[in-house]
């Protein structure tokens, strides 16, 4: 709780103190809720260029098309960043709600946005979605706070938001696929892919496995993009690495494959089924 001492002492306070102190303390409980995001909140532009080298093949929309429909959809990204991904879904969706707690890119996702009539940026947390009961058909949520065990809040916010037989999805990174999942594990001695499969199994997601390409324009771009995802340490072998997997390729252009979890659970739909004397499940 490092945040109290960030607090005044009770006793040097005036009424007028006493009221910003409340304020603070609102927006400091709002920040425990926020999952720190060094690589877009403090590097947003190079975030930007990984953001246009992720899925180079667009295999994760493919896959995920195939498991949710968005197509007249209300739709909601979770932590959508600066809205990268929200034009993908309003080419077809009936509306678009990105949440994102981090203000200066809700500002900047409202820019990239603004000429998109369908479409919505607002302030909040999964935790606290500001979406109404029943109003959403696709909760999405892409590399964004759903990570594992402890997202169960944003886990029972999402099925307030959604209609029966909605979807919740959640694209997240595969740390057991090579290299990206080694170089992620590097950094995160403590994650546990065994933990993070069980703990959605539990919560009763499928999870579909797939391989995409991120594709690099050149070197620069490639070795500013890694050492903003990992230590300088890792940082520096996933660039060696990343180069010896390049090595003879023509041109510029560098490949790296990298695997994704596309995580999908479903909210039961409106008609209550009945199992039949045989055994069979029927419709009331
Ligand atoms: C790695 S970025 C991914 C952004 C975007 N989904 C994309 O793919 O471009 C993770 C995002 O999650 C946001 N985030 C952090 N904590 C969150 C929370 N509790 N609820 C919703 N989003 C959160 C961060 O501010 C950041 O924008």
């Amino acid at each position: 709780m490092g945040w109290l001492a960030e607090l005044p002492r009770a006793d040097d306070l005036t009424p007028m103190a006493w009221l910003c102190t409340l304020v603070r303390v609102k927006r400091l409980l709002r920040r425990a809720d926020v999952v720190p995001s060094p690589n877009i909140w403090y590097f947003t532009d190079t975030y930007e260029v990984e953001n246009r080298a992720q899925d180079a093949d667009d295999v994760i929309w493919a896959r995920l098309s195939e498991q949710v429909c968005w197509s007249g959809a209300d739709v909601v990204d979770v932590g959508c960043g600066d809205g990268f991904h929200l034009p993908r879904f309003a080419a077809t969706a009936r509306s678009v709600v990105g949440v994102e707690p981090h203000e200066p890119l809700v500002r900047r996702a409202q820019r990239r946005l603004a000429r998109y009539p369908t479409v919505t940026v607002r302030g909040g947390t999964a935790q606290r979605l500001p979406l109404a009961d029943a109003s959403a058909d696709l909760v999405h949520a892409r590399t964004a706070y759903f990570f594992g065990p402890g997202c169960d809040p944003g886990l029972r916010e999402a099925d307030r938001v959604l209609r029966p037989g909605g979807a919740l999805a959640i694209v997240d990174l595969d740390t057991r696929h090579r290299p990206y999942g080694d170089w992620m594990l590097a950094d995160l001695p403590h994650y546990d892919p065994d933990v993070v499969d069980a703990f959605f199994a539990r919560q009763d997601f499928t999870c579909l496995r797939v391989e995409t390409r991120w594709r690099f324009p050149d070197r620069e771009a490639m070795a500013a993009v890694l050492r903003i995802e990992f230590s300088a340490r890792v940082a520096e072998r996933a660039v060696a690495e990343t180069l010896k997997l390049n090595a003879g390729a023509e041109g510029d252009e560098l490949i790296l494959p990298v695997g994704y979890r596309i995580l999908v659970r479903r909210k039961p739909g409106g008609l209550v089924r009945s199992v039949s004397p045989q055994g069979r499940p029927s419709t009331p």
